[in-house]
């Protein structure tokens, strides 16, 4: 599921300090993930699933030195966010078109389960909101393990599975969500399983689903018939019915402790 906001960014947010406003607790999220990855001592960052950049962007703008390189499947969204940032692009060839680059941002057309650069080469990697979409999950931590230098950090966040063991009872209890969370539902455990398989360590988990999600939910019935008429200047009401719908589960099961927002930051126990 993803929420029109009128923005550039592709998270949830977190609805903490004061945030009233989507964007508001977008930049906030990048802000705590920017945070968590100590990105202030970072000279190399690979951002896995970049989204339009505005997080990168972001992160740009409060560490400078630091070399940024966004990661997408979707080229479109490269193009976009190249415009988004808007100096230099140093033109991609006709047959080529995997490495784009401006003066601030590296732009990569690849996918988190494959990268393309060398080992030990780059001292973060984030993957803000977007690991849910990498499959297979182990592919995409062994390629991260692998790109990573010592010392390095790794850094997700990602919306997660809390309980329930058996597939049939999750589809009932996320009801709507079932079908509108449009990507892998992992749990928080498989998660963890496989980044310690994968011989990281786990340094911290922050769990903000309640900042995440309830508070996601609150601004939309708020403010729901002004982006109701927005909504339906591009789109049927029956979609807007679906998200208000699947905005109320959200809410229902993050505070009932089924789902929650994770934010994991590892190290790679290499000697
Ligand atoms: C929910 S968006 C989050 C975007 C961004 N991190 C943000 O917060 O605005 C997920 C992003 O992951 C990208 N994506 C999905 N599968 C991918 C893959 N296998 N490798 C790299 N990017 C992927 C999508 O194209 C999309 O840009």
């Amino acid at each position: 599921m993803q929420i029109a906001t009128g923005n550039n960014m592709l998270n949830f947010g977190y609805w903490k300090n004061n945030a009233t406003k989507p964007l508001e607790a977008q930049h906030e999220l990048c802000k705590l993930v920017g945070k968590i990855a100590d990105l202030d001592s970072a000279r190399t960052v690979l951002d896995l699933g970049s989204g339009f950049s505005a997080p990168a962007i972001h992160w740009k703008s409060q560490y400078g030195n630091t070399n940024i390189t966004c990661i997408n499947t979707n080229f479109q969204q490269l193009l976009f966010a190249i415009k988004l940032v808007g100096s230099n692009i140093s033109e991609p060839k006709a047959d080529s078109f995997s490495l784009l680059q401006t003066n601030d941002i590296r732009f990569v057309n690849a996918t988190a389960t494959s990268l393309p650069f060398a080992d030990n080469s780059v001292d973060r990697i984030i993957a803000l909101e977007s690991a849910q979409h990498f499959t297979p999950l182990d592919q995409f931590i062994r390629e991260s393990k692998r790109t990573l230098r010592k010392g390095g950090l790794f850094v997700i966040a990602i919306p997660v599975i809390k309980e329930v063991p058996v597939k049939s009872s999750l589809f009932m209890k996320l009801g709507i969500l079932s079908l509108t969370w449009a990507s892998e539902h992992y749990s928080l455990d498989y998660i963890k399983s496989v980044i310690i398989k994968e011989d990281f360590h786990i340094n911290e988990i922050q769990s903000i689903g309640s900042d995440v999600y309830d508070s996601l939910a609150d601004y939309y019935m708020k403010n729901r018939k002004q982006l109701r008429e927005r909504i339906l200047k591009k789109y049927p009401s029956y979609l807007e019915n679906i998200l208000y719908k699947s905005l109320l589960k959200m809410k229902e099961v993050s505070q009932k402790g089924i789902i929650d927002y994770a934010i994991i930051k590892c190290t790679i126990n290499r000697i």
